[in-house]
Formats: C-alpha cells, sequence, structure tokens
C-alpha cells in the first residue's frame, strides 16, 4: 500500500489545498474525518497525520475534536491553526481567545533551529487567520518561532513527534510553508516522494479486472470532458471490448464536439461506442421553457431516459464507470476509510443516479483534476481532449438567454467556436479557466452595408474567466487585439449577430455561466 499523508479535517476552508500541496511533492495524501479510528490509520498505510484549521473554537462544548489515542500510534503529527490548538490543548496546553485576532500576512521570527523550519529564514512572512491562540504552553513543549501577537506560532512536543503551526503553511501568501510542508513529509515523517498518479492506472486496471466478472459489460457515458474520457480509457484498458461508451448528442454541444469524441475513441481505443443522435428530442423538450433551473431539468430527466433506453439494448451491462473527482467526494462527507460515504451526484448530466441498477466503478475518486489531466496524457489522450475546458452537462442551453432553440444553438455554436480559435491562437487557451459565448435575448439596431439592422439582429457576450477551483473567478484582462479580432469575425462570420460585448464581472458576485 502507498506511504500515505493523513490530512484530518475539521472544516478548513483549505483542506483540499493541505491534501494538494502534499501531493505536489509526490506524496500520497488522503482527507479523512476528525472521529477517523486509529485502526483506520494503520490500515491505510498513513505515516504521517496533519491535523487541518477548522471555523471553531477548541474550548467551545461540542467543537470538533480527534480520538486522542492517535496521539500514541507514534506517527508525527503536524497541527495547523485549529489542528494546532487541538493538538496543543489535547496535550495539556490551555487555548484562549486571542487579543487581536489575526488575519493576513504577518511577520515571524523563528526562535529555535528544528527539523521542522529547516531551510526557512530567520525573518519570514506568513499568514494568519485565527482568532484564538495557545497561552499557556507545558513545560514538554518547546517554541520555535513567534509572530509580533502570538508567542507559540510554532510549537513541538519535546517527547512526542507533534509539531503545531498556528499559521497556514498550505496557502500561497505563506512563502516559506511549502518549505514546511516538505520538512514535515520528507525529514520528519520519512516520505520518499516517489508517488505518481499514474500509479493509480495500474491500481485501478487491477481492481476493474477483480471487480468486473468475464460475462459483464461496464458502460460509460463520455460527454467529451477530460473526466469521462479518461474513466472510459482507464476501463477499456482494463476489460477492452467489454466496455461500451455512449455518447448522447443532445444537439447542445459545442463545435465538433461529437466528431472529435467519435475520432478520439474510434481512432485510439477499442471500445464499443454508441453515438445517439437524441438532439431532436432534447430540443423538443426545451421548447418554450425559459427557467434556467427548468432547462436543466428537464434535460437531466432526458438525459437519464436516453441512456436507460440504450443500456436496455446492451446484454450483460451491469457496471457503470463514472468520472467521480476526489473533490466531489470530499463535498459529499468523508468517511472513516477516507473515501466518501455518499456520493453527490454532480449537476453534470453526465452523473448518472446509482438507482439505474448499475454497481458503478469510478476509478479516479482519488484524484484531482490536474492529476486525472496526467493520467490521461499517460493513456494516450489527445492534449485537445485533456486541456478542454469544462462545459456545464446542460450545454449550450445555459448559455442562450431565453428559449432554445436549433437556430440559436447553431448561431452561439459558430460564435463560440470564433472565440475559442482565436483565444488558442493568441496562446491564452491554458491560461485560462473558462472562454465562451453567451447568446443574449436583446435586439440591438446596426448598420451592415448602407442600411440600419434591428430585425433578428443579436448580442454575443464574451466570458472569459480564470479560476482555480471554480467557485471563485475574475474576468480575464485579455489582449484587447484579440477581443477586437473575436469581435470582428462573430460580426462578420455569424449570421444574426450585431454587436458583441465582454463580460467584467467577477464570481462572486456573479456566476461564471449567465444562466
Ligand atoms: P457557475 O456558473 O455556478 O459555474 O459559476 C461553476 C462551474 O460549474 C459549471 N456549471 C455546470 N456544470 N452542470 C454542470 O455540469 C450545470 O448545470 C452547471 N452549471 C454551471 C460551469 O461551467 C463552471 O465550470
Amino acid at each position: 500500500m502507498e506511504p500515505t499523508i493523513a490530512v484530518i479535517d475539521f472544516g478548513s476552508q483549505y483542506r483540499q489545498l493541505i491534501a494538494r500541496r502534499v501531493r505536489e511533492n509526490h506524496v500520497h495524501a488522503l482527507l479523512f474525518p476528525p472521529n477517523v479510528k486509529p485502526e483506520a490509520l494503520r490500515n491505510t498505510a498513513v505515516v504521517g497525520i496533519i491535523l487541518s484549521g477548522g471555523p471553531s473554537s477548541t474550548y467551545v462544548p461540542g467543537a470538533p475534536t480527534c480520538d486522542p489515542a492517535i496521539f500514541d500510534l507514534g506517527l508525527p503529527i503536524l497541527g495547523i491553526c485549529y489542528g494546532m490548538q487541538l493538538g496543543c490543548g489535547l496535550l495539556g496546553a490551555k487555548v484562549t481567545p486571542a487579543e487581536c485576532r489575526e488575519y493576513g500576512r504577518t511577520a515571524l521570527r523563528i526562535l529555535r533551529d528544528d527539523p521542522i523550519l529547516a531551510h526557512v529564514p530567520r525573518d519570514t512572512t506568513v499568514w494568519m487567520s485565527h482568532g484564538d491562540l495557545v497561552a499557556d504552553l507545558p513545560p514538554d513543549f518547546i517554541p520555535l518561532a513567534a509572530t509580533p501577537r502570538c508567542p507559540y506560532a510554532v510549537v513541538r512536543h519535546s517527547v512526542r513527534p507533534f509539531f503545531g503551526v498556528q499559521f497556514h503553511p498550505e496557502v500561497t501568501h505563506t512563502p516559506h510553508g511549502g518549505q514546511i510542508l516538505r520538512n514535515f513529509v520528507f525529514d520528519i515523517c520519512g516520505c520518499s516522494g516517489t508517488w505518481r498518479p499514474d500509479h493509480i492506472v495500474d491500481q485501478s486496471v487491477e481492481e476493474i479486472r477483480r471487480t468486473v466478472p468475464r460475462d459483464a459489460r461496464v458502460i460509460c457515458g463520455l460527454s467529451g470532458g477530460v473526466d469521462s474520457s479518461v474513466t472510459a480509457a482507464l476501463v477499456s484498458r482494463a476489460i477492452g471490448d467489454r466496455l461500451t461508451c455512449i455518447f448522447v448528442d443532445n444537439g447542445l454541444l459545442r463545435a465538433n464536439e461529437r466528431e472529435r469524441v467519435e475520432a478520439t475513441f474510434r481512432g485510439h481505443f477499442k471500445v464499443d461506442l454508441r453515438v445517439v443522435d437524441a438532439s431532436e428530442r432534447f430540443l423538443a423538450r426545451l421548447a418554450g421553457v425559459f427557467d434556467p433551473q427548468e432547462k436543466r431539468r428537464r434535460i437531466g430527466h432526458e438525459f437519464i431516459d436516453v441512456f436507460r433506453e440504450e443500456a436496455r439494448s446492451i446484454p450483460n451491462a451491469r457496471f457503470l464507470a463514472q468520472g467521480t473527482l476526489y473533490p466531489d467526494v470530499i463535498e459529499s462527507g468523508v468517511s472513516e476509510a477516507g473515501t466518501a460515504a455518499s456520493i453527490k451526484l454532480h449537476h453534470n448530466v453526465g452523473g448518472l443516479p446509482a438507482e439505474l441498477g448499475f454497481v458503478l466503478i469510478e476509478p479516479l475518486r482519488d484524484l484531482f483534476k490536474d492529476e486525472v489531466r496526467v493520467i490521461g496524457e499517460l493513456l494516450g489522450l489527445p492534449e485537445e481532449m485533456i486541456w478542454r475546458h469544462p462545459f456545464p452537462g446542460p450545454g449550450l442551453a445555459v448559455r442562450i438567454i431565453g428559449e432554445v432553440t436549433r437556430a440559436r444553438c447553431d448561431v452561439l455554436r459558430r460564435a463560440d467556436d470564433i472565440i475559442v480559435q482565436e483565444i488558442s491562437d493568441a496562446g491564452w487557451y491554458r491560461k485560462v479557466g473558462q472562454a465562451f459565448g453567451v447568446l443574449l435575448p436583446v435586439a440591438a439596431v446596426g448598420v451592415m452595408g448602407d442600411g440600419r439592422t434591428y430585425a433578428g439582429q443579436h448580442v454575443v457576450a464574451v466570458r472569459i474567466v480564470e479560476t482555480t477551483d471554480y467557485m471563485t473567478a475574475d474576468w480575464v484582462h485579455i489582449d484587447h487585439a484579440v477581443l477586437e479580432r473575436i469581435s470582428s469575425r462573430i460580426v462578420n462570420e455569424v449570421p444574426g449577430i450585431n454587436r458583441v460585448v465582454y463580460d467584467v464581472s467577477s464570481k462572486p458576485p456573479g456566476t461564471i455561466e449567465w444562466e
């Protein structure tokens, strides 16, 4: 089993980030809930523990705590913020509200050399975000560093391998935070840094082979995105032609999406690919619908209907492969074994409910998106598919404000294709999170040739955002020359559009999509 760092999650907004930071050093990390039992950690080959931050105060009744027996496992433990207060508290220190809360960048001075602070300058900056602090430190603790308002900003226990940092080493605003995490995982926990996301490939292939009996088939809904494509490629490697992929063309796809998926899967993999043209059905079900949530609901139901009909014609299809990722697993609540008790079905219509009667296969459920991309490259998926921007399950329907019709889909698809082409040609595609067009139901007056135009002339909004997690996003200060080319090509090449605007809203308060 892979040596693993356990991140015990006390509700910090940075919990995923801690696991990411550890994995960036090629050390496997998993999140566990506060009530994890020591045996579960032992059974998962845990070699070190990080107690995350969290929004509570350790002295408030009912505040999350962990089983004190994990301190007797003999494993190194690093407490971060709340995790430090909790660990110090369980080992005899007193935690109190700070006189002044500390938020943001603060100067840290190292008082004493220690392996946890190796290679960190004596004076540095750290990112604080706390209202409580460790006030009374018993004699068996050693203070290692302080900030002007926090005398015990870094501490260690003199006998046990317990370390505490009051600040957040996992955020980039703590410039030497990465070094502190590396000191912990390599020098203190003894990790070797040999884990690679592609180790998952052999493991998953083995596991899929063990799970799926020789007479059974697996089906996989392909959406054209990286998660479902990598899932399909992995399952195909495991069981070859016993995989059937279903690609539903709902008429709401980006330009050439269907052709691209067909070419990749027919050309590279030995899978039975069924392409279902259901665009008439979807468009009929969307006729007269203006409300965004109603559009989503109808598309979701139609997708399941189409999928179910298709699946019925595949003999022995008892397994369903899905591209669930680790963030989905974490969001839905992490169980003792470090995996989710119940998978939240993402609003992506590719996420099919297990009630369809299938056994789920989720080979990516321990991975972050960038790790999935590494695996995609390893499996030989084309770069263009691996780096494709995320596309919502309901597709163009939530980018066409108002009623969705085939003609309006065609108009938006052409404009969107120009946006993507120009962004790519200018070298921006990989630098931004999402770039797309939105068709507005606004008729705009224009002049084309010698006449004024109005009827049938609409507006396209260009939305280009940068984001790391899609929870928050900023609009991109893209070269004006690129916007100029996008605008002039759209009004010249897409009949029905005479005006192009650029969306300069952040999320929050805006969302990335318009609907
Ligand atoms: P918002 O618009 O909520 O989008 O800021 C955040 C991310 O989620 C995608 N998105 C969806 N994905 N089904 C999906 O599969 C949906 O209904 C849906 N709505 C938004 C959006 O493209 C962005 O990446």
